[in-house]
Parts: structure tokens; sequence; C-alpha cells
């Protein structure tokens, strides 16, 4: 049942909108107007006239509704990521930077508990509106600052991921704060980056790989079924590695 006060989707032929249903509201889309009033107490997933309202999932509400500051991780890396991390009801995960919070909310929807650090308070502040606006991130801890100058207790998380610039001074520390053998990810935006990260991280960190997520979307018209003319040639790399140590340290 919709409820007035809902977030929800609103899609009109390929055009997606967020809204929230409160009561006088509308939307107007080219000649057609959906009244909310129409919407408010109907069942979920309803059409009236070329309008469909829906439930919105998570995607949207971080494609849609997020306010940007920052780069963000899309929910096409953001969900390989938590699979990579190995992310499950008990993991006690480490991010940073925050940024506008678009991976943190993924990881918070799966994990037990997340660790985030920003040290740009406007951003720290942004990732925590953005959360709080949808009701998401309750299992979060938004620490504003450096992570490279944070006091972590020793192998406390069970997983990190990092999406910094520069992320090379802080493997020691990555190190430290993971417990033995747990999964540790990157994201980075150009190649060069990548080839840096991966002469330093061999004598901490083992089992590297490097990828990157290549989505193709398709026009959904049955008489003419084939791949939308445009696509994104590149997001960023996604290096991901666990953590190592030798027998006799
Ligand atoms: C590209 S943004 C992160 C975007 C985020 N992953 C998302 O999906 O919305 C990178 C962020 O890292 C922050 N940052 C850079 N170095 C940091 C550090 N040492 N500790 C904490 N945050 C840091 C920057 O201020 C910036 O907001």
């Amino acid at each position: 049942m919709l409820n007035e006060g809902d977030w929800v989707l609103i899609r009109y032929g390929d055009r997606s909108y967020l809204r929230r249903l409160e009561k006088g509201g509308s939307l107007n889309v080219r000649r057609d107007t959906l009244r909310f009033s129409e919407v408010i107490g109907k069942p979920e997933g309803i059409r009236i006239g070329k309008f469909e309202v829906f439930r919105p999932a998570l995607e949207d509400l971080i494609l849609l509704g997020f306010r940007r500051k920052t780069q963000i991780i899309y929910p096409k890396d953001a969900f390989y990521i938590a699979f990579k991390l190995g992310i499950g009801r008990n993991s006690r995960v480490l991010e940073f930077g925050t940024g506008s919070g678009a991976l943190c909310a993924v990881l918070s929807e799966l994990a037990g508990e997340v660790h985030t650090y920003e040290v740009v308070e406007e951003f720290h502040r942004l990732a925590v509106s953005n959360m709080k606006r949808y009701g998401l991130g309750e299992n979060v801890v938004f620490h504003l600052g450096d992570f490279g100058e944070a006091e972590v207790e020793e192998a406390l998380f069970d997983c990190a991921f990092v999406d910094v610039r520069d992320p090379l001074p802080y493997l020691e520390k990555l190190h430290r704060v993971l417990r033995d053998s747990a999964p540790l990810g990157f994201l980075l935006p150009t190649a060069n980056q990548v080839v840096e990260l991966l002469k330093e991280l061999k004598p901490l960190f083992g089992g590297v790989e490097v990828l990157e997520i290549l989505h193709r979307h398709y026009k959904t018209l049955p008489e003419r079924f084939r791949p939308e003319d445009t696509m994104i040639g590149h997001t960023a790399y996604l290096v991901f590695c666990r953590k190592v140590t030798a027998p006799d340290k």
C-alpha cells in the first residue's frame, strides 16, 4: 500500500522520477499529469494512464535521490564490490572516503556494521543527510576525519574498501586493522594509478585481481530489440586482494 509521505519511483515511458507522495502534489510530464491523491492508498506497482508507480529500490534512491558533490561509485560496481568483499550480516566493514555516501548505502544494506571515514566536513554532512533522508544507514558509524590519522583497533575489520585518489600511504595501516585473510578493495579511475598500487601491494596483500565492469543496456521494444546506441565506456578499475602475513612475522 502506498501511503502519504512515502518515496515512490514513477516511470513514464523510459523516464524515471523519484518523488515523495504528498496529498496536494502532482507530476507533470509532457501533457500528462499524475495527481498524488490518486496514488495514495493504492497498492504498490500501479499503472495510471501512462504512469507506473513503484516502491523504489536502493538503486533508484542512489541514482535519482542522492545529492552528489563527489564522484560516486555506481550500483553496477557497488554490488560487485560487496560480493568480492564477502560481506554478510555479521561483517564489520571499513570504508574511506565516504564521499556522497553511494557505496556506503550499499555496504550498509548488506553488512552488520559499517565504519566510514570522510576528511571533508561538507561531504561527511552530505553523506549523512543522503542516508537519513531515505531512512538508510542505521548501522553506519560516520567518522569525520582522515583515515590515516584515526585511531583504529588492530584486526577490527572483516573487510575494507578504499576510494581515494592515492591509496598508497594507507596500505600498512589497512593491513594492521584488517583481520587475517580479510578481503580489501580499491577503486581507481586511471590505469597508471593501478600500476602504482600493484607495485606496492605485494608484501602485505595477496590474491590480487584487477577488473572493470561494463554494462550494456538494451532497448526494450520487442519489435526493435537491440542494444542502446550509446554506453558508458569506463567508470573505474577495481582492484581486489587479501591480507597476507609471512609465517615468521
Ligand atoms: C570519490 S569520493 C568517494 C565517493 C564514494 N565512494 C561514493 O560512492 O559516494 C573520495 C572521497 O575521499 C575523501 N578522502 C580522501 N582522502 C581521505 C582520507 N585520507 N580519509 C578520509 N577521506 C578521504 C575525499 O574527501 C572524497 O570525498
